[in-house]
This record gives structure tokens, sequence and C-alpha cells, in this order.
């Protein structure tokens, strides 16, 4: 496996590797855990060539604290890479992917102005401008992001829409990795103390417990029940629950409003904001 910093490094190594055949992208911000690997894995065997780019991107933070308390692991993460047969690590600085302010606003639309939208204000215009950056700089074939941030995707699949351009390529999403408790997989899981980690998969266990609630209850009834559970466990605080359409990420009034509704919840564990979600079968 070859680490690559520079923007013309990647270029000119790139280069070579795509008259070769596909290219396979997966966009980190390190931390690495078996919920990457399981995208670095398919990454793997759908492409001639991977790369992995770990870059904490500051424009997604609109909290400075999260952005500081990030965790940063560079050491494993490449000891990690090399194992699964990743072909170009791309660990680029900030100056280096940011040689000038991004000053870019992405008309996302409807996709963003809902759940992490208005929770978050900024980032998914900052996850727009290096998500295009890395697709402008590696070309990909394919792209891989984990279904944990599911509307992220529907931001990623709209920015691909907006720029044009990316000739044919293709976003993959891939299932949500969990631990054997159900919690999530995140770099995020690592802050939690050992009793808010105990807890924190009540999350997981809610979530899945609705499904057979929904059978009887509306959609209205359901979410609030899966706020109340959730926000009755100690160190617990459900910032949103939404279930909202599958691809316009709109949220739903009534089972029958979609054929997809997707379940999506942000809560606090203790001062960690875990995510999560789950697709209804009504
Ligand atoms: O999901 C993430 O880790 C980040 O938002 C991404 C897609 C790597 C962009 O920084």
């Amino acid at each position: 496996m070859e680490i690559i910093r520079t923007v013309s490094d990647l270029e000119s190594a790139l280069g070579s590797a795509r008259a070769k055949g596909s290219i396979g992208l997966v966009p980190t911000m390190g931390a690495l855990h078996e919920g990457h690997l399981s995208l670095i894995t398919r990454a793997r065997k759908e492409n001639d060539t991977v790369v992995v780019s770990v870059f904490v991107n500051p424009t997604q933070f609109n909290n400075p604290t999260d952005l500081a308390t990030y965790p940063r692991t560079e050491e494993a993460d490449c000891a990690l890479l090399e194992s699964a047969g990743v072909d170009y690590a791309f660990i680029p600085s900030v100056e280096e992917m940011y040689p000038q302010e991004d000053t870019r606003v992405f008309d996302l639309g409807p996709v963003a102005e809902v759940m992490e939208g208005p929770m978050r204000p900024g980032h998914f215009n900052g996850v727009a401008q290096v998500v295009s950056k890395l697709f402008s700089m590696t070309r990909p074939t394919r792209a891989y992001f984990g279904e944990k941030d599911y509307q992220q995707i529907a931001v990623i699949r709209r920015m691909v829409e907006l720029e044009g351009g990316y000739d044919g390529l293709e976003i993959v999403s891939c299932p949500i990795r969990r631990h054997d408790d159900g919690l999530a997989m995140s770099s995020r899981n690592v802050r939690l103390t050992p009793d808010q980690r105990m807890v924190a998969p009540c999350i997981s266990i809610t979530l899945k417990s609705s499904l057979v609630k929904a059978r009887e209850m509306s959609l209205t009834e359901t979410r609030q029940w899966v706020i109340d559970t959730v926000n009755r466990f100690p160190f617990m605080e459900v910032e949103y629950y939404e279930i909202v359409d599958g691809i316009t990420m709109q949220p739903l009034t009534d089972w029958s409003d979609s054929t997809i509704p997707v379940g999506c919840i942000t809560a606090y564990c203790g001062d960690v904001r875990l995510i999560d979600n789950i697709t209804y079968k009504i």
C-alpha cells in the first residue's frame, strides 16, 4: 500500500491505475473500524484499484469541540488499510485539501433541509464540498458509503446530480455494521464511558422493537413510542426521530405515504451524539 499526501501524487498514481481498470473510492474520516472495513472489502471485490481517503474534514463540523475531539488514529488506520489490501491511502493535510477557502454553496434542496440539515447548519454543504473534491481528484468508478449516515447518501447523490461530470460514477450504499449487542459501529463510540457503552445499544434495540409496534400503531404513535422509550434510559436524550421516505428524506405522517419508510434517529448518550436508522416493511 502506498500512502499519498498530495493531490498531485494522487493524480499521477491514479492515472496509470485508471488505464488498468476500475477505481473504487472509500471516503473516510479515519478512526477506522469494522464498519469501514466492510466498505473497503466490498470495494476490493468490485474494483481493480482501491483508494481510501482519510481526512477529518473541518468544513463539515459545525461544532468546534466535535472537530477537536474527533478521534485521530493514523497509525492504526494505516495498519488496517494495509491488511485490507488497499492500494492507496490518501491522507492529505487541511492545507492540501483547501489551499483556498472553499466558498461553494451547493443547492442541495429538500434532502438536506430536514433532520441533520437544521440540526447541523452547514454540515451537508461541507460534506458536499469535500466529497466533490475527492471525486474530482480520484475520478472513481464507484464510491462507497455506509447507510448509518442514511441522509448523507441522499445528499451525496444530489450533489453528484447537481455537479454532473462524474461520468458513470456509481454511488454504492452499504448496510450498517453492528456490534453483537446491536450498537451501530461508529468512530464516536470510543468516546462513550463504560456505563454509557452498556446503555447505548438501547437505540438499535428500540428501533428493532418498533418494527413490531408499527404493525399495530400509526406512524405518529410509533415515532413517539421510539422517542419515549429511548429517553427513559439513563444518559439518553433523543435529538430527533423522524420516519421519512427513503429516497426523498421527507418526513411521513402515514405509513401509506411511502413504500420505503425509514426511521432515522439521533440521540445523545451523555455528550456523544449517536445516529442510527431502520427500514420499516409495512
Ligand atoms: O461519513 C463520513 O465519514 C464523512 O462525512 C465523509 C463522507 C468521509 C466526508 O468527510
